[in-house]
């Protein structure tokens, strides 16, 4: 017992303790000084075998190096534990420099696409784009157009009216040939693109709303033939190849002569499919020579003004686009379909 120099297993602990690098390398060292077995724990059970007057004395010692040590653990354990807790900060730390996580951007829709191509193709060909209200009056979406009031023509347009008022949904973009042609001299070139409403049974063709491009020039001495060219080369922008089109007699109220456009098939190249009901051809528009009610209605001489209009079914044409079998895909705000464009 004697020979034990509690200075030296003092520094001898001390080191051992500062030199340990994680918990369990130092829950070892606890247990070398200080377990059951511990060289500390030995130490205090010696003690019985010394004299009477060294016990009293060396006791105290050892008792100041246990304490001394257990402090010292302490202050190591939170040492460790502090530099765990700095390296797992350090590790979870945020590279601001990374690129940052992109937000999924909106696209346009279909519709918007095809309407915007549509106005760029008869913009370079000269024409103005010029929109109007959705909700109208009776004249100008009837009256005007060359549609009196008991007219059984009004029977082609289901119509929705609103409640205790004479305005109604406009079925049509016509109405905004009136409105144009009151406010501006020929000659004159605009497109009218446009939603429209009808009191309609919803099927795959069939939707109580949709869109529709009207078309309008007028001038001196505007044809039938100024406008075949006009559409043909429309038709030809728009679907990047030549397309075959035909005019059929037809009747409208503000065209006089009209006609039903219709374009070769593109699903069968004109043979003959179950997509133009196997005749080769697809109905487009409608169309037709302005008739002089609609220039008189409107202000203006029909004697001295002439000129074609037209109403396309935009919904149809973007479905023949993208080969699309139901309106109502346009307007069901699924996205399975929308991401598609
Ligand atoms: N407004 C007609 C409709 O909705 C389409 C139409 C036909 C417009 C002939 C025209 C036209 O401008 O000349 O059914």
């Amino acid at each position: 017992m004697e020979k034990i120099d509690l200075r030296l297993l003092k520094t001898r602990a001390e080191k051992e303790i500062e030199k340990s690098r994680s918990l369990k390398e130092l829950d070892g060292i606890f247990k070398k000084y200080l377990g059951k077995k511990g060289e500390i724990t030995q130490l205090f059970k010696s003690l019985k075998k010394l004299p009477e007057e060294k016990r009293a004395k060396i006791g105290r010692e050892v008792n100041e190096l246990k304490n001394f040590l257990k402090i010292r653990f302490d202050q190591k354990v939170e040492e460790i534990k502090e530099k765990i807790k700095r390296e797992t900060e350090e590790k979870e730390w945020i590279d601001i420099t990374l690129p940052g996580k992109k937000p999924v951007l909106g696209h346009l829709h279909p519709l918007t696409l095809v309407k915007r191509k549509i106005e760029e193709i008869f913009q370079v060909m000269g024409f103005k784009i010029v929109e109007g209200p959705e909700i109208e009056t009776e004249w100008y979406n009837f009256d005007a157009l060359n549609i009196p009031k008991e007219h059984p023509a009004r029977d082609f347009w289901d119509t929705l009216y609103l409640k205790n008022s004479k305005l109604l949904l406009r079925t049509h973009t016509s109405p905004v040939q009136i409105r144009f042609m009151e406010k501006n001299q020929p000659p004159l070139r605009i497109i009218v693109p446009g939603r429209v409403f009808r009191h309609e049974a919803t099927d795959a063709s069939h939707e109580i709303n949709f869109y529709q491009l009207e078309g309008l020039m007028v001038g001196k001495d505007i044809s039938a033939a100024n406008f075949r060219a006009i559409i043909e080369e429309f038709f030809k922008r728009f679907f990047q190849k030549n397309i075959k089109i035909r005019l059929r007699p037809s009747y409208f109220p503000f065209t006089e002569p009209s006609f039903e456009v219709d374009i070769s098939c593109l699903v069968c190249q004109g043979k003959g499919c179950p997509a133009c009901a196997h005749s080769g051809w697809v109905e487009m528009m409608g169309a037709g020579m302005v008739h002089p009610n609609v220039f008189k209605n409107s202000g203006l001489n029909p004697k001295f003004w002439q000129g074609f209009a037209f109403g396309l079914g935009l919904d149809r044409l973007v479905m023949m686009k993208y080969k699309i079998s139901d309106i109502r895909l346009f307007y069901s705000g699924d996205l399975r379909f929308l991401n598609q464009f």
